[in-house]
Order: C-alpha cells, then structure tokens, then sequence
C-alpha cells in the first residue's frame, strides 16, 4: 500500500524528473532540426542517490532480480527521453530519485524507444556485462602458446555444437599482475564476436548468506542467455581458497559450492566459457582447479618481448619518445607488460607534460628507470 501511495504522489509531483527531461530532450531535438533516432543499445551504470543526510548509510547497490524485467521498467519511464554518453537518468517510482548514467549508448546521441535493449552495469561489477574492449590476439605480444591453445576456444565460441562432449568449458590463467591475462580474455571474446562477463571474485562472496550463490546463478544464466560469451572470474584465489581455509568464512564455501554446482552443469553446447585468473594457484582448491581444462601460464615478457611492448605503446603516445627502446628494454628485466606501460612509459609522458617538453626525451626516461630500480632494489650499504 505504501508504496502504492508514494508512486502516486510522486507520479502527481511537481518534481517530475521526467517531464523536465523530455522537455530538454524536445528542445534538443527541435534545435538541432535533425531526427534524433531511437536507441538501439543502452548501457547503464548504477550510481545511487544525488546526496544523502550526514551519517546516513550508503546504499549499497541495487539487486536486480530480473535484469529482463528490468529493462522493460526503464524503458517504460525513460521511453522518448534523449540519451547521450554520460546523462544521468533518474528512477521515478520504486526508488525515486536513483540515479543511472547512461556509459554507452547506440547510435551515440538517440532516444530510448519501446525496442531499445538496456543494460545494467551494477557497482559491484558482479554481473559485469560489458562489451569486451577491442583488443586483438595481435596486440598482446608474447604468450604465443596461450594464444594458440585459445584457438580452440575461439572455435568452440563460434560453433559450439561441434565439439559435442570435447567442449572446452573452463580454463584457468596463472601468473603475476600485469602479464596479460584480463587483456587475452578481452581479445577472446572480441575476435569470437562474444559477450564477455567481467567479475572479481571477491565480489561474488554476499554480504547476507544466500547472497553469494544467487549471484552465481544469476550470472551464469545471463551468460547462458546471452551466448557465445565468456565468464572472466578475476582473483579466483579469492573464492577457490583451499577448503582448509573456506572452514573460516562459510559464505565462501557457498560461492564455491555454487561455482562447482554451475561448472557442471553448464552444457557442451552453451556456448559459455569460464576463464578463471589468479596470481596464486597453490591457493585453489583442488576440487575447483579440476574443473578447469588446462591452466595456462603467463610468464613475465623476455628481452625481445619488452622491445615490441615498448614499441607497441610507444606509438600510442601523444607525443614523440626519442629514446632507444631496446635499451630500455634491456635494463627492464622482471617488469610485467602493464609495468612497461604504466610506470615506464605514462610516468615519462606526464613528466613531459609537466616539464611542458614537446618529447619525451631519453634523460625523462632514463630518469623514471633510475628512480624505479632505486625504489624496488633495496641499496645495501656495508
Ligand atoms: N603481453 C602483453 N602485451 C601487450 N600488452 C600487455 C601485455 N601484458 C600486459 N600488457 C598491458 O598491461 C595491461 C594490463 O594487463 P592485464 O590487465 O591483462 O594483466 P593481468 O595479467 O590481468 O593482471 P592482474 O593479475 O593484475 O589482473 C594491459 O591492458 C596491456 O596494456
Ligand atoms: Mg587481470
């Protein structure tokens, strides 16, 4: 009844969000004197309310049981109102005053529409369903018998009815940070055309008992629904922790039950692969690390490696590096690929930018490796 009352209100209100968002949408639509055409696709994030009073607790997310049931509600309230990359829309009747942002939408500037698809990204990123960014097989260097053993997966995502009992159903990624791993699993999904599910493990274990395993279950489905696509469970250590230590924290134990439960059962034909990553594999389970097909190891680039790294994002820079990037290579033994990027060639680059020099020089660059090696190798004095 309560809630009957608050919708009504709120319906009659004054402070009707959507009308004044229409209105806008309108006028945007007159002044640019074009058609606006309707959604095709919206992506939206979950973002929670405009403020809160002080000492108020944070809602924690939303739970969406259905995320079909879902979509048809926003598009409901949110139907004619114009959408672009960004603009935030607000819940009228369960939760007045929520607010999603739109993260991506097609055709860029458009409409939602009766026939829009909507998506719903959720804080946690339990059931991230994100379109895989376009990364290709090319541009992750090394790794070429990973990249060859995931041929096969490939295969299987584009004609899942061919393997029959020899799907391949769940692999296992080991090895350190920054090596590769989340950026093979994007460039998987993105040449075989599939959706791929973005998830921390960490973030599969619930707050409430019962929690955990419903996620689980909601996101193998939604796989299932949308196949090809592909579960990518990051930090599995998180949750595949040896059953010794799942004794401790028995939400644990109930997301690994759960994982085992949907492991099994997902069909030869689903067209729905797991891929499961940690930097700990002594840590798992063996009961889940049997599950998984093969392991595959991401091992730290070599010499020739680093070159063609360095190379690869040293032509993504805004401005010029004049450095000798095989020197560079050489004295970067032990970095990861993400290292090579990020605390190499970023660093140098914002040093530029700070210094206000139009290149990159070799000294900046030099500079950052100086600083880096004193900072990791411990300098002992006798
Ligand atoms: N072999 C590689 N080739 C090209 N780029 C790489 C390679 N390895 C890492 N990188 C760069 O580093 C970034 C981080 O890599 P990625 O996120 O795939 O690592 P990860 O193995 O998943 O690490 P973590 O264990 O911390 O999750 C990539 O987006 C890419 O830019
Ligand atoms: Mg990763």
């Amino acid at each position: 009844m309560e809630t009957i009352d608050k919708l009504t209100k709120r319906k009659d209100s004054t402070i009707e969000v959507s009308s004044t968002s229409k209105e806008s949408a309108q006028k945007s639509i007159r002044k640019r004197g074009v058609e606006v055409p309707s959604a095709r696709k919206l992506v939206l994030r979950d973002i929670g309310y405009p403020f809160r009073a002080k000492g108020d607790p944070k809602p924690m997310g939303l739970e969406i049981d259905s995320l079909e049931l879902f979509a048809d509600y926003a598009r409901e309230q949110w139907m004619g109102t114009y959408v672009q990359q960004g603009t935030y829309l607000f819940d009228r009747y369960i939760m007045p005053d929520y607010a999603f942002q739109v993260l991506e939408v097609e055709p860029e500037e458009s409409v939602v529409s009766k026939k829009t698809e909507i998506l719903l990204l959720s804080p946690s990123g339990a059931t991230s369903d994100v379109k895989a960014r376009p990364v290709t097989f090319e541009e992750v260097i090394g790794h070429e018998p990973v990249k060859q053993k995931c041929k096969i997966i490939l295969e299987y995502l584009r004609h899942p009815s061919k393997f029959g009992e020899w799907a391949p159903r769940a692999v296992l990624f080991h090895g350190l940070p920054g090596t590769g791993k989340t950026m093979t699993a994007q460039a998987l999904a993105n040449e075989a055309d599939a959706r791929i599910f973005l998830v921390k493990a960490s973030d599969l274990i619930g707050v409430h008992v019962g929690d955990g395993g419903r996620r689980i279950s909601a996101l193998f489905e939604d796989a299932r629904k949308s196949s090809p696509s592909i579960i990518f469970i990051d930090e599995l250590d998180a949750i595949g922790l040896a059953r010794s230590f799942q004794s401790i924290r028995g939400d644990v134990s109930e997301v690994v039950t759960a994982l085992l439960g949907e492991l099994d059962s997902t069909t030869e034909e689903s067209g729905v692969v797991v891929i499961g990553a940690t930097n700990a594999l002594p840590l798992i389970d063996s009961a889940i690390k049997n599950r998984f097909d093969t392991v595959f190891e991401f091992s730290l680039p070599t010499l020739e490696e680093r070159h063609s790294i360095l190379k690869l994002y040293a032509g993504r820079l805004p401005i010029n590096l004049e450095a000798d990037l095989y020197e560079i290579a050489r004295k970067t033994e032990g970095l990861s690929g993400r290292d090579l990027r990020d605390r190499i060639l970023k660093e140098s680059l914002h040093i530029a930018i700070t210094e206000g020099s139009a290149t990159i020089t070799s000294e900046i660059i030099h500079g950052v490796l100086d600083k880096l090696q004193s900072k990791d190798r411990p300098i002992y004095t006798i």
